[in-house]
């Protein structure tokens, strides 16, 4: 018996103990998020200096969606208009993956939109590693909280970062890996990608009735 007994001290349980009977424990409460932790987390993102992105950013881009999503995008880094506005996705690109949400019955309300980093890289330059490294606690946490069913890498960049791996994008697409967070996960194109390809635009609707079906299948 532990001292931690809630009804009892360690004599009372040590007796009972002595006398053969047996005494409930109470298990450990599992590990509650404050409900103030997703607000702690946007202003830590806000006041994020870790990285000279910092520097040259007009603001931070959190991300956006429902903090209950089952369904969690994931792109690479906020551009030009991203970081502008403050919003992930909201130029061509942006417009393009509402299109692919809502051909899944979806809305950009009904989803959680966030980047592996949260500030844009000058130029739009690609990621560097140490910036991701600084960068992804955020969206671990971002992870943790929504707890979604599923995770989408849109684009090359991020399912690199997520999955560790230099495979092909091609490569990667139609499966589902497993990550370090527990969520799984399903690779498609980025659509900065498809529209300038938009050949592979068949195949994006393809991952898109995968990402569908693995949905389903998680509910
Ligand atoms: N590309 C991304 O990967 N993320 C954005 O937010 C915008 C463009």
């Amino acid at each position: 018996m532990t001292d931690y007994h809630p009804y009892m001290n360690h004599s009372q349980l040590n007796i009972l103990q002595r006398m053969g009977i047996e005494t409930w424990q109470l298990r450990q409460a599992p590990l509650e998020i404050p409900q103030n932790a997703w607000e702690n987390l946007q202003l830590a993102v806000k006041a994020c200096t870790a990285c000279p992105l910092a520097c040259t950013r007009t603001q931070t881009v959190f991300g956006v969606g429902s903090t209950k999503a089952q369904l969690m995008l994931v792109g690479e880094a906020p551009g030009f208009y991203e970081d502008q506005q403050g919003e992930p996705f909201v130029g061509r690109a942006g417009k393009l993956l509402d299109a692919m949400l809502n051909a899944l019955g979806l809305t950009r309300n009904d989803v959680f939109i966030a980047n592996i980093l949260k500030c844009r890289p000058p130029n739009n330059r690609d990621p560097l590693p140490e910036e991701v490294s600084q960068c992804t606690p955020f969206l671990e946490k971002q992870i943790a909280f929504v707890k979604p069913k599923l995770l989408v890498a849109v684009g090359r960049i991020s399912a690199h970062f997520l999955l560790k791996t230099k495979s092909p994008l091609n490569t990667l697409r139609q499966k589902i890996h497993q990550t370090s967070t527990d969520t799984p996960l399903i690779v498609t194109y980025h659509p900065a990608y498809l529209l300038r390809n938009p050949q592979d635009k068949r195949r994006a609707w393809a991952d898109l009735q995968f990402i569908r079906r693995t949905l389903a299948e998680q509910a």
